[in-house]
């Protein structure tokens, strides 16, 4: 049976979690230009209006069937949207969820992702049944590696060709949190 979610807007320091609207169109118009965002999301690659609409809807479609909770990362100030942060459920009866980020390219460096990504880790202890937080970065990726270690996940080790990228079976990085049982 599909269970319906309730995306509740997060406060951080920089910016808030917030559902996604037609009004982020131009964050997905950036983030469909970028060179990696659309190899790892469903962000499409060079999408067109009607395509970044779709991708739009499809996140609120996660939270109506239950797969996650997708966010819009806004800068707090501005609450123009800066990127995405999701927390996936399809492991849930194994009290696992996953986690996912991204920042368009003119707003990194400024601290968004570190602040996105605590905030939604501050609150998953509120999803029932979640004890274990899970993510991958590439080795290359620095800048995701920072994001998820300032946060909190700690480096457990290699998945060799864990999955593929572009073209290609990558290797990644497998970055976990525990959260408290209390
Ligand atoms: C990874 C990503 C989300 C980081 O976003 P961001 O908003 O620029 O990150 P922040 O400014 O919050 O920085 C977080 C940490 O990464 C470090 N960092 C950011 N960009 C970096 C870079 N290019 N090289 C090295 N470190 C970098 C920051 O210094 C900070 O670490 P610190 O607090 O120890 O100084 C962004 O680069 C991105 O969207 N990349 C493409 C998509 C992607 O790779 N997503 C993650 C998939 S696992």
């Amino acid at each position: 049976m599909t269970v319906p979610l309730v995306l509740p807007t997060l406060l951080g320091d920089a910016v808030r979690l917030r559902a996604f609207t037609t009004a982020d169109l131009p964050t997905i118009r950036e983030a469909a230009t970028d060179p990696h965002i659309p190899l790892i999301t469903s962000v499409p690659a060079r999408g067109d209006d009607d395509a970044c609409l779709a991708f739009l809807a499809r996140q609120s479609d996660r939270t109506a069937t239950g797969a996650g909770y997708a966010f819009a990362i806004a800068e707090i100030a501005s609450d123009r949207a800066v990127g995405h942060a999701y927390l996936g459920l399809r492991d849930l009866d194994l009290g696992r969820a996953t986690v996912g980020y991204w920042v368009v390219a003119s707003q990194r460096g400024r601290g968004f992702a570190a602040d996105a990504v605590r905030t939604l880790v501050r609150w998953a202890p509120a999803v029932q049944g979640v004890t274990r937080l899970e993510l991958y970065v590439e080795p290359w990726n620095v800048a995701s590696a920072r994001t998820a270690e300032r946060a909190g996940f700690v480096q457990e080790g290699m998945l060799r060709s864990w999955e593929t990228v572009g073209d290609e079976r990558r290797d990644m990085e497998m970055y976990a949190l525990v959260l408290d049982q209390d």
